[in-house]
């Protein structure tokens, strides 16, 4: 979704800004801008469609200089992606504004401007924003104050970063609803949508609450809450590093990232245990109070967050033999549900600040869960701020729009979460064995690696020319038939479906020819003889099977099957190894294609908005 960034310093900043712009290019937008107030006083505003490298193109043929100005990476909502439509939006060349989010009542605020004499330029919600700023300001002739009286007019989730040309020594910022930080300098300061554009200039930040407006001068910053009155936040030190948001070696940020998972899986895990069991405080110090309390857990998530609740379903059933739902969240948002006594409400994000798994944590505060934990990557997130509980996962930044190391530490974690829930379910000797092949995860994701990255580069050629894929599983390995059909859609553009093997009969068997791939996973389980027949039928049809299996079980080469051996692993651990050359297929696909592996088309790494 889109980015801001902004400076006010005692240097020229517009390379710090286009900087900023380039490290929040995994967020997915289409057009970027930047506007600054140039030492002649004069707003300078450039923006292009397409690629930060157009906007470096252009600032490079007429660079701007000046030491106040915001930038912006924009992600269409309204209006399609164009020049006209990107941020910065101006009013009365004095007003600049760049905005993420979404403001609901924008209609009629414009009508109301138009009458009021303002001429709109774009389609965009944005400058609305802008115009109402200037006619506030034309007022009050006080830009803190200005912006205070907008914010009270505008309806939905959204951050700004706002500069006047009247008032060139400071910028203002608010945050309502979409993430936005301040960076602290020395002599400068500046705010963003993430903290990791600004690492070239300071690792030292504040997160904003909600409702929060910021005036950031060059030597302090102003923070008001919601209510108007003026705050302080707590100071916290990025553990974020260039290197973390550099590709290294990879030609792609996605392929550094599924390298990186034995060393991430191993960094999730590292704290998490005492001996043999899990240990309850990684999950904050409520944790031991409600634990043992716990009668049910409703899991709500979107897109692979959501596959991996829905894994974590069949381990928490079967290992804790505790009932668990798994709903999406900008599902469960908008229908009424019945909460059990006791229930735990669990939400599952990368970021964060996926808009609609944050409004159902909202939600579910009132409905009577017994408390809420969040299973996130992200530590001075929404998400984390607002929940009872929170387990970290160590990911690490993940820039790749992809979610893959995202994905396996979330199971690490969710693996955790059933295994210190079931010590109060469970005798001890049952979880002793599950405990110790757990640890051994990095181990096997590394040899997974290791064994089948050239086998599945080799096998990716015979993609170029498919346009359709099917992707099967059975039981804790549905989801990730789901998964790795979700990868192929996003990064190789490939239409592909993920289904549980027993349903192929009841429906998809019917698009099974010899141009249809079936890519299935397949670990050595209980239901290794039933899915062995799934494939028959698609044998039986022509179709071109292949597995990714163990040497028991028994599955070998042979007209139609391309068998990948998979190293042996524990089968009710088994998606957090399966899922790997599923994401290595989407991966070399992609590159055969030619698509925008690092970011997809349409795609956006966070999504701040419903
Ligand atoms: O940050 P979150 O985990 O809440 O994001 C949820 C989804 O948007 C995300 O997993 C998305 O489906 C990924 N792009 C899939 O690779």
């Amino acid at each position: 979704m889109c980015g801001i960034v902004g400076a006010v310093a005692q240097r020229d900043v517009g390379e710090i800004l286009l900087e900023g712009l380039k490290a929040l290019e995994y967020r997915g937008y289409d057009s970027a801008g930047i506007a600054i107030i140039d030492p002649k006083n004069q707003l300078t505003c450039l923006r292009t469609q397409g690629k930060v490298q157009e906007l470096v193109n252009l600032y490079k043929k007429s660079p701007v200089l000046g030491k106040t100005g915001i930038a912006h990476t924009r992600w269409a909502t309204h209006g399609k992606p164009s020049e006209c439509n990107a941020h910065p939006h101006l009013s009365g060349e004095t007003i600049a504004v760049v905005h993420n989010g979404i403001i609901e009542n924008y209609e009629s605020l414009r009508k109301e401007l138009v009458q009021a004499g303002y001429h709109f330029c774009s389609e965009t919600d944005t400058e609305t924003i802008a115009h109402l700023i200037h006619q506030e300001y034309t007022n009050t002739h006080d830009f803190l104050q200005s912006v205070k009286n907008v914010v009270k007019k505008l309806k939905g989730a959204y951050a700004l970063a706002i500069l006047n040309k009247a008032e060139p020594d400071h910028i203002i910022g608010v945050r309502f609803g979409s993430p936005l930080v301040v960076g602290l300098g020395i002599g400068e300061n500046f705010i963003a949508s993430d903290l990791a554009a600004l690492l070239p200039v300071t690792q030292k930040g504040l997160i904003l609450e909600n409702g929060d407006i910021v005036d950031v001068h060059r030597d302090h910053v102003d923070i008001f809450d919601k209510t108007g009155k003026k705050t302080n936040r707590s100071i916290y030190e990025s553990e974020l590093t260039l290197d973390a948001v550099n590709r290294g070696q990879y030609q792609h940020f996605m392929l550094k990232e599924i390298f990186e998972q034995p060393k991430v899986l191993e960094a999730t895990l590292q704290n998490s245990f005492s001996d043999h069991h899990v240990l309850i405080e990684s999950f904050g110090h409520k944790a031991r109070e409600l634990f043992p309390k716990i009668k049910q857990i409703q899991i709500v998530a979107c897109g692979t967050s959501y596959y991996a609740g829905m894994i974590a379903r069949y381990w928490i059933e079967d290992i804790a033999q505790i009932p668990c739902q798994v709903e999406i969240a900008s599902e469960i948002r908008y229908r009424r549900t019945i909460v059990a006594p006791n229930t735990l409400f669990v939400t599952i994000s990368q970021s964060g600040e996926t808009a609609d798994t944050l409004e159902a944590l909202r939600q579910a505060k009132d409905l009577g869960y017994m408390g809420s934990l969040t299973i996130c990557n992200t530590p001075e997130s929404s998400l984390v701020r607002e929940s009872d509980l929170a387990f970290i996962t160590r990911a690490g930044k993940e820039i790749g729009v992809a979610s893959t190391k995202a994905f396996t530490t979330q199971l690490a974690a969710l693996c955790c979460l059933t295994l210190a829930i079931a010590q109060h379910t469970t005798p001890a000797k049952n979880l002793k064995k599950l405990v110790e092949d757990l640890k051994h995860i990095p181990e096997i994701a590394s040899k997974t690696l290791e064994t089948t990255n050239r086998a599945i580069k080799d096998l990716s050629g015979y993609f170029a020319d498919k346009k359709n894929a099917l992707f099967l599983g059975r039981g804790i390995q549905y989801p990730i038939a789901l998964e790795g059909a979700l990868k192929l859609k996003e990064i190789a553009y490939v239409h592909a479906e993920g289904y549980p093997a027993g349903e192929l009969k009841h429906g998809p068997l019917a698009l099974v020819d010899k141009n249809m791939p079936v890519i299935t996973v397949a670990p050595n389980d209980d239901l290794l003889e039933k899915l062995k027949s799934n494939l028959q039928e698609v044998r039986a049809r022509g179709g071109q099977l292949i597995v990714f299996n163990d040497d028991q079980t028994g599955i070998k080469n042979q007209e139609g099957i391309m068998s990948i051996k998979m190293p042996k692993v524990n089968p009710i651990l088994a998606p957090l190894i399966y899922v790997i050359p599923l994401q290595l297929l989407a991966y070399y696909v992609a590159l055969i294609k030619g698509t925008d592996i690092d970011h997809p088309r349409n795609l956006a790494k966070s999504v701040t908005v419903e």
